[in-house]
């Protein structure tokens, strides 16, 4: 992490749980935090849909914020079973993911579409969290660097900036199988997407924060999180337990880094 970029901790809790588990998980979560004041992380929980105004509800007056998982390109329109950014804006959502590799392999969704989706986020007033990275098979054939720039191009809309944009790297072969890059390689790739973002939208683009996310544990995420280009963490299966979320959140504190 690097001075003026403030660290975003964000829980992608998938398709699990139903409104009473995703409120209680909140207010465990709000209570270890409130133990923990002066935490520099943004601190972000993403319930599935049908669960966002339970947990806004259960997370008022806490510094959690909530987002979106998907939604649709289009603002309103004949798109049955789609919700879309601005009906999560009002619900209170603050972020939207877009782009998650689950929905890119399940759903067929596109770098154009992505791209439609993150645009859409933006004009709702909410900020997206554009998910990148590349399958096994592409790192396994030295092109992991080449697919990010490329994703980085046809899914990031134009007018990015930083407080407009979150980028997270997600490896799809570190997602949900417990194997992570090396420190090495999350650090080459988060160099790489930097230099992208600037290249493509100029020297401010640096302050865009950039997440990793594949795999990150409380055991892995201090390493992580000290990368310099690392800004933080987009978090699956750890952020279904209020208190491995918070380890990680905690992990992003100036005191990790003396041995925490
Ligand atoms: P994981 O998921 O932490 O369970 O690997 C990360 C993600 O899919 O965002």
């Amino acid at each position: 992490m690097q001075p003026g970029r403030r660290p975003l901790i964000a829980g992608n809790w998938k398709m699990n749980g139903l409104k009473a588990d995703s409120s209680a998980r909140v207010r465990n979560l709000a209570t270890l935090l409130r133990g923990a004041a002066g935490l520099p992380a943004e601190i972000v929980v993403c319930p599935p849909a049908t669960q966002i105004a339970a947990v806004v509800e259960a997370a008022a007056g806490t510094p959690i914020l909530v987002g979106g998982q998907d939604c649709h390109g289009q603002p309103k329109g004949a798109h049955t079973g789609d919700v879309s950014a601005p009906m999560l804006a009002d619900l209170g959502c603050r972020y939207v993911i877009v782009g998650h590799s689950e929905r890119r392999a399940n759903h067929g969704e596109g770098d154009a579409l992505v791209a439609a989706k993150a645009a859409a986020v933006r004009a709702a007033g909410l900020v997206p969290i554009i998910c990148i990275g590349e399958t096994a098979a592409e790192r396994n054939a030295g092109q992991a660097v080449a697919v990010a720039g490329r994703q980085i191009d046809a899914s990031v809309p134009a007018g990015t900036t930083p407080a407009n944009t979150v980028i997270a790297y997600e490896p799809v072969w570190a997602i949900g199988t417990g194997r992570t890059p090396t420190i090495e390689e999350i650090a080459e790739m988060h160099a790489a997407i930097r230099a992208r973002l600037v290249g493509r939208f100029g020297a401010p683009a640096a302050g865009v924060r950039v997440l990793y996310g594949g795999s990150m544990k409380p055991e892995n995420a201090g390493p992580i999180l000290q990368v310099a280009d690392v800004d933080g963490g987009l978090i699956g299966g750890a952020s279904l337990e209020a208190a491995d979320f918070f380890a990680i959140c905690r992990a992003s504190g100036p005191e990790a880094s003396a041995g925490d």
